[in-house]
């Protein structure tokens, strides 16, 4: 058999280790074929030297919010996904939104899917965010979404009032995704709390975008996640808490995996190196704080940030994404929607930040692949895993995306040689390839960038040349499987309840 590409010289990396030099990459037919030495090539062979950098696999990025109706100005499918593959991301997951008065997902889905469909340069998937859960819904839809659609998950949100559900409405639905194997994804900000504070604020005139970081204190955060927690072990379900920015939050999913609780959570880049100091305003721009509102908010102290990476390191945090969820910042469609008669109203500022195409490199760079091992934030594999392997397995991937492994997509990002000195050593807006205009990571340092990405074997990106290679009809709707629960075990007795006391009231699968 002749292989289609052959990449050599390069230094593999698993979720579990890093292959010596030499082991090389054969790639047929958009798949991994097979990894071992000296691989033979033939006339039509296109061999990819490495140069003896890191190959990792391409990044499957399991939040991402792109081209979603209640934010307009952002980022487009081809901008979006564009900005995922020449930053190392070749899986997205984006979210097809309900809205309460959509009373079916099926057209929500289509909708969604439309948008996407010919218009994705990488890999993608759709996470529904539910927001009004009819019986009909979780009886009838869920069991075609799951096995017809290969929708496999749901977001729920805590907070927001245009999508905030009960804490019943959390239980049925975590009953439902239970029962077919769909992974329950959620936002825990309490949201009385929040609007008690806004309310607050805005009645001494307190409304600059920094108030934003004061109306959502850790506790809120801290509140729902024990909340989200507990709801999950009372009907024994598994759940993944995302975007988590709290230490005390996450000592509550900690505490629940030690007692083999089947919690995940998920962190995001800007929780691990950007403070709420960038929310504050300058002389320049009294306005620009607006630039880094997202929910849970950027925390006040470096300790905040130290505590996360903690969490990276001694693995409580299972996925590591980008949050990805961009708006303009000179839009008055987008951050600027927050500028009311020219009055800064921070409670009226679009949430989120871009960063699909910043994640790898920034958590890459803190990894032993830059840094000596005293300083280095995590291993390589831990850097797989959490950007890689993990989120693939948990969205119902495994088998396919996430992995360097025969059988699998032949995705890798390869990296710029130890050695190198072409990768950029800062972010700046310029760089990027999305359609926001502006980074939140402006000036943030990074000691590495993919050089390529390669996308089911063909090179979409190539930093060398400066150029998105790959196409806008290339990127393929991924019909995904059922999730593993990759933390604890589902069906424990819950604390202090009888062994059986459970079966007594809970609806049979
Ligand atoms: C792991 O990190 C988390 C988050 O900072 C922390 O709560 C927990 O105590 C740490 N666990 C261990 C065993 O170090």
């Amino acid at each position: 058999m002749e292989f289609d590409m052959i990449i050599h010289n390069g230094l593999i990396v698993s979720d579990t280790t890093v292959l010596p030099l030499g082991n090389e990459i054969g790639v047929k037919n958009g798949k991994i074929s097979c990894i071992g030495m000296s691989l033979p090539s033939g006339p039509k062979t296109e061999r990819v030297d490495a140069e003896g950098a890191y190959i990792t696999p391409g990044g499957v990025d399991a939040h991402v919010h792109l081209a979603q109706t209640n934010a307009p100005t952002g980022d487009t499918w081809e901008t979006g996904s564009r900005s995922a593959i020449a930053g190392g991301t070749t899986t997205i997951l984006a979210f097809a939104s309900q809205k309460r008065t959509d009373t079916s997902l099926i057209p929500v889905l289509d909708d969604y899917y439309q948008k996407a469909r010919g218009q994705s340069y990488a890999d993608y998937g759709f996470h529904f965010i539910l927001t009004n859960p009819t019986r009909d819904i979780l009886q009838k839809e869920f069991p075609i979404m799951a096995n017809e659609k290969g929708v496999t998950s749901v977001k729920l949100y805590m907070t927001y009032e245009p999508m905030k559900l009960t804490d019943r409405d959390l239980l049925d639905i975590m009953i439902s995704c239970r029962a077919l194997g769909l992974t329950t994804m959620i936002h825990a900000e309490n949201s009385d709390m929040i609007a008690l504070i806004i309310e607050g604020l805005e009645r001494n005139g307190n409304t600059d975008p920094f108030y934003h970081a004061i109306a959502r204190p850790r506790i809120a955060e801290d509140e729902a996640s024990y909340r989200a927690i507990s709801l999950a072990e009372l009907v024994g379900a598994p759940i993944l808490i995302v975007h988590m920015s709290s230490k005390v939050a996450v000592e509550h999913v900690r505490h629940a995996q030690a007692r083999l609780l089947p919690i995940h959570a998920e962190t995001c880049p800007h929780y691990l190196f950007l403070l709420s100091e960038n929310l504050k305003s300058k002389p320049s721009d009294h306005f620009c704080g607006a630039m880094h509102v997202c929910s849970p908010p950027l925390r006040h102290r470096v300790e905040d940030l130290e505590d996360l990476w903690q969490g990276i390191a001694n693995g409580t945090f299972t996925v590591f994404s980008s949050d990805h969820a961009p708006s303009k910042y000179d839009h008055p469609g987008g951050k600027k929607l927050g500028l009311v008669n020219g009055i800064p109203m921070f409670s009226k500022i679009p949430n989120g930040l871009p960063g699909v195409e910043t994640r790898l490199a920034l958590l890459f760079s803190e990894s032993e692949a830059c840094l000596p091992p005293a300083e280095a934030r995590l291993s390589l594999p831990r850097f797989v895993q959490l950007t890689s392997t993990n989120p693939a397995k948990m969205y119902g991937l495994g088998g396919c995306k996430g992995s360097i492994l025969p059988g699998y997509d032949a995705d890798f990002v390869i990296w710029y040689p130890t050695s190198s000195d072409q990768a950029p050593t800062e972010i700046t807006q310029k760089m990027l390839h999305h359609g926001v205009d502006y980074t939140p990571f402006e000036g943030v340092k990074i000691r590495n960038w993919p050089r390529y990405t390669i996308l089911r074997g063909k090179v979409v990106w190539n930093r060398d040349s400066g150029k998105v290679l790959g196409e806008m009809t290339y990127g393929q709707y991924l019909k995904r499987g059922k999730g593993e629960v990759l933390v604890g075990k589902s069906s424990l007795t819950p604390r202090g309840m009888l062994d059986n006391e459970r079966d007594m009231w809970m609806p049979k699968r």
